[in-house]
C-alpha cells in the first residue's frame, strides 16, 4: 500500500514537472520549515527574550515611525509600507511567534489586517491607498517586499489566514504587473532590491498559484529586467577592489555598491535562476560573494560598507542592516546552491557581528560597527565616507532609522532557518548549531522531533536527540573549520566525522536516537591589512575588550530606556600580541545554564589567553584608532591578555599588530 502510494506520488511529481517544463520554476535544493517548526531553547531562547524585552518588543509602543493608531497615517513617507512599517512587520511576526510574545504578535496581526483591509480596488497595498495623487506620493514597489515576507511567515505559522493573505497577494500581483509594463513603480533603490519581490512571488507560485503561473512569472521577469544587472556588477573586472569612496562605478548602477543593497541583492540571480534556468546566475553569484569578502571582508563574518563598500580597514564600518540581511540571504543562497560557505558565514554573523552592534540589553544599536572600535561617540573627524560622525553611536536611531526597525529580524530568522529539509522531503538538515527544538513532517508522513542540547558556540559539544515515526537519513552540517571532529551515536564510541559536501549523514531509525558531535575547534589566525592578525576559534572571533565610561547623549521623552550613549575608553588598548602563545580557556557543558544576557562584558564562559605588550599606536583625532602599526616595538613588559568573544564587546580591538621579538 505504502509503496503504491509512493509510486503514484512520484509519478505525479514527474508529470507535474513535465507539465510546466522549461517555462516553470526550478526547485530549490533545500526548503524551509514553516515558521514555528524550529524554536529556540536554552541560551538562545533567553537571547530572543532579551531582544524582545528591549527595543524590538517595545518600539511599537512609542517610536514615531511605527507606533501609529492609524497605520497608514504616519508622520512621513517613511512610515507604514514605504520602509519602517514593512521592515518592522517582517521582524515582528517571527519574533512574536518564536518568543511566544503575544503582545508583539497581536500588534503584527493588527498591522497585517489593517494593510489588507485597506487594499485598493486595483490591488495596490500601502499608505497611498485611497489617495489618488501619485505625483505627491509616488508608488514604488520596494516598500511592499518586507511586508510580503512578513505576511508569508504569518500564513506559514497560522494557515487559517491563508485565504485572505493569498487573495491580497494575487490582487497585488495584477497591479504590480500592470505598473511594471507601464514603466511605473521603480526608482533607483527599488531597482536594486528586486530579488525580494521575486522570492515572495516564488512562494506564491510554489504554494498557492491559483492558475496564475504565467502572470507570476511574467511579473518576476518584468521586475528583474527593470532592475540592476547583478551579473554585470559581480564581474571581476567591474567589482571594486578598494573602498569605493572616490571610484566611478563602471556599470552605471551606483547603488549596487551600497552595503544593504548588496546584502539584499546577492540573492537576486539565484532567485531568478529558478525561472531563467541559467547556471551562470548561480556561478556568478558565488564569484561575487568571494569578491565581496576578498576585498571588503571582516573577521566577524561581514563585509565593510559603512554606507557603500568600504575596503578592508579595521575602522571602516558595517551597517547593522547589512548583518541581518546577509544572514537571511546566506540561508537562501545555501538553499539554492548547497555550498557550505554560506552557512559558515551566517553562523559567524549571528554569533559575532549581530550582537556586537547592539547593547547587551538590546535597547540601543549602532548603525556602523567597527572591528577596531575604541570609542562610540560623535566622531569628528570620522573614518567613514558618506556617514556623519554619529554613525557609530549606540542609540535609538543613530545616523538613520532603518536599522531601528530592520535589525529585529536577525535572531528570529536565524532560528527559523536553523533546520531545512531536502527538496525531496526525505531528510531533515541541521544547518546551524545552537540550542533548538524542531518538529517537522518529512515525506511519507514521517513526523520528526529534534531536541538539540548545547551551549554552542560557548561549547564544542552538540548533543542531538531525535524521535521519528519512520527511519530516514539526517544530515548535520560540519563547519569548514572542523578538523578531526567526532560523532558518537546512541552512546557508542566516538568516530571521526566523514562529511560529504559539508554534511555528515546520520542514519536515524524509527523511534528515539541520539548523537553527540565534538567539533574540536582549533585556534586560527586570519591575516589582516598592515600585517595585523585576527584570532578565531570555531565560529567565534576573539577581541580585546575595552572598558569604557558611558554618558547619555539623548533620551526618548516617553521611553527613557531608548537612549543614545557615548562610550569613552577607560582601559589600555594599544597592544601587540604574540599569536604563538594563544590558548583557549573555559567552555560550558551542554546542559549548563549560561548568564543572561550572554553577550555582555565577561559573561561568555570562553576566552583566549595570549601574551602581548603595549606599543605606540596613535589615535586619529581622538576618535578612532589609526591602522595597526606594522612591526611595532614593545614599549612595556610582556603580559597575559584575555580575549573575549567579539559579540560580547561594545568597544574592542579585533585586528592586532603582531609583536616583534
Ligand atoms: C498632487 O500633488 C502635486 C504636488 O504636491 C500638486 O501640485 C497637485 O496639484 C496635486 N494634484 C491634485 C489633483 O491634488
Ligand atoms: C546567462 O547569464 C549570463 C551572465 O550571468 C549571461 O551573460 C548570459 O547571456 C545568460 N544566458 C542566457 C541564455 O540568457
Ligand atoms: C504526524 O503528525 C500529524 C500532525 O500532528 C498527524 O496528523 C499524523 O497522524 C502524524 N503521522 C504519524 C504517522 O504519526
Ligand atoms: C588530525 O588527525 C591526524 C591523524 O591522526 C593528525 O595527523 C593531525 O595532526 C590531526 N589534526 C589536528 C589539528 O588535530
Amino acid at each position: 500500500m505504502v509503496n503504491i502510494l509512493q509510486f503514484v506520488s512520484s509519478w505525479a511529481l514527474i508529470a507535474a514537472g513535465m507539465a510546466y517544463g522549461q517555462s516553470g520554476l526550478l526547485p530549490k535544493k533545500f526548503n524551509t520549515i514553516p515558521l514555528g517548526g524550529v524554536r529556540p531553547s536554552g541560551w538562545l531562547a533567553d537571547q530572543l527574550n532579551v531582544q524582545l524585552n528591549g527595543l524590538a518588543g517595545h518600539e511599537h509602543e512609542f517610536y514615531n515611525y511605527i507606533a501609529q493608531t492609524d497605520w497608514m497615517g504616519g508622520p512621513s513617507r517613511y512610515s507604514t509600507l514605504e520602509e519602517a512599517g514593512s521592515y518592522w512587520f517582517n521582524a515582528a511576526v517571527p519574533g512574536g511567534v518564536l518568543a511566544k510574545n503575544d503582545a508583539l504578535l497581536g500588534k503584527a496581526q493588527e498591522f497585517l489586517d489593517y494593510v489588507i483591509t485597506h487594499q485598493e480596488e486595483g490591488g495596490w497595498l500601502g499608505p497611498e491607498a485611497g489617495k489618488a495623487n501619485t505625483t505627491q506620493n509616488p508608488r514604488y514597489l520596494w516598500g511592499r517586499y518586507p511586508f510580503l515576507f512578513g505576511a508569508i511567515q504569518m500564513v506559514e505559522y497560522d494557515p487559517s489566514q491563508t485565504d485572505k493573505v493569498v487573495t491580497a497577494m494575487h490582487k497585488f500581483v495584477v497591479e504590480a504587473n500592470r505598473m511594471l509594463h507601464a514603466g511605473e513603480g521603480m526608482e533607483i533603490w527599488t531597482q536594486t532590491r528586486w530579488a525580494d519581490l521575486v522570492m515572495a512571488l516564488e512562494w506564491l507560485y510554489d504554494n498557492y498559484p491559483r492558475g496564475q503561473e504565467d502572470l507570476l512569472i511574467d511579473t518576476m521577469k518584468q521586475v528583474k529586467y527593470a532592475g540592476v544587472t547583478w551579473e554585470v556588477v559581480f564581474l571581476e573586472e567591474n567589482f571594486p577592489k578598494t573602498a569605493v569612496d572616490h571610484l566611478r562605478n563602471p556599470t552605471g548602477w551606483v547603488l549596487a555598491w551600497h552595503g544593504v543593497n548588496l546584502a539584499e541583492g546577492i540573492k537576486a540571480l539565484p532567485a531568478a535562476y529558478r525561472f531563467t534556468h541559467n547556471e551562470s546566475d548561480l556561478t556568478r553569484t558565488s564569484e561575487g560573494w568571494d569578491l565581496l569578502f576578498k576585498y571588503h571582508g571582516r573577521p566577524s563574518g561581514i563585509y565593510g560598507a559603512d554606507e557603500y563598500l568600504a575596503g578592508l580597514e579595521a575602522t571602516r564600518g558595517t551597517e547593522l542592516c547589512i548583518v541581518v540581511e546577509m544572514m537571511f540571504s546566506s540561508s537562501f543562497l545555501f538553499q539554492m546552491m548547497g555550498d557550505l560557505k554560506y552557512l559558515d558565514t551566517a553562523e559567524r554573523l549571528a554569533y559575532n557581528a549581530l550582537p556586537a552592534a547592539i547593547t547587551p540589553d538590546h535597547w540601543a544599536h549602532q548603525y556602523d560597527q567597527q572591528s577596531n572600535q575604541i570609542a562610540s561617540r560623535n566622531m569628528t573627524p570620522d573614518p567613514f565616507d558618506v556617514n556623519t560622525g554619529y554613525a557609530n553611536v549606540f542609540g535609538l536611531e543613530p545616523y538613520y532609522p532603518c536599522c531601528t526597525v530592520n535589525h529585529p529580524q536577525g535572531w528570529p530568522k536565524f532560528i527559523s532557518h536553523a533546520f531545512l529539509t531536502t527538496d525531496d522531503g526525505t531528510s531533515l538538515v541541521q544547518v546551524y548549531h545552537g540550542p533548538f527544538q524542531t518538529t517537522a513532517t518529512l515525506s511519507g508522513n514521517n513526523n520528526v522531533t529534534v531536541n538539540v542540547e548545547t551551549t554552542y558556540p560557548f561549547s564544542d559539544i552538540v548533543s542531538t536527540t531525535i524521535t521519528a515515526t519512520s527511519s530516514y537519513t539526517h544530515l548535520v552540517r560540519i563547519p569548514s573549520w572542523v578538523v578531526n571532529g567526532t560523532i558518537s551515536i546512541n552512546g557508542g564510541q566516538a568516530q571521526l566525522l566523514a562529511p560529504k559536501n559539508g554534511f555528515q549523514s546520520v542514519p536515524i531509525p524509527a523511534g528515539q536516537s541520539k548523537f553527540v558531535l565534538n567539533l574540536t575547534p582549533q585556534i586560527t589566525f586570519e591575516s589582516r591589512p598592515h600585517g595585523a592578525v585576527a584570532i578565531h576559534r570555531g565560529p567565534l572571533l576573539y577581541s580585546l575588550e575595552i572598558t569604557y565610561s558611558s554618558k547619555i547623549l539623548k533620551q526618548h521623552p516617553q521611553e527613557p530606556r531608548a537612549a543614545d550613549y557615548e562610550f569613552d575608553a577607560t582601559s589600555e588598548w594599544r597592544f601587540a600580541v604574540d599569536p604563538k602563545t594563544a590558548k583557549a580557556v573555559g567552555g560550558a557543558a551542554p546542559g549548563d545554564t549560561l548568564p543572561s544576557p550572554i553577550f555582555d562584558s565577561n559573561k561568555p564562559p570562553v576566552s583566549i589567553e595570549i601574551s602581548g605588550c603595549t606599543i605606540d599606536w596613535d589615535e586619529a583625532g581622538q576618535t578612532f584608532a589609526n591602522p595597526p602599526p606594522e612591526k611595532p616595538k614593545c614599549n612595556g613588559a610582556v603580559q597575559k591578555l584575555k580575549l573575549t568573544p567579539y559579540g560580547a564587546t561594545n568597544l574592542r580591538i579585533s585586528e592586532f599588530p603582531v609583536m616583534t621579538a
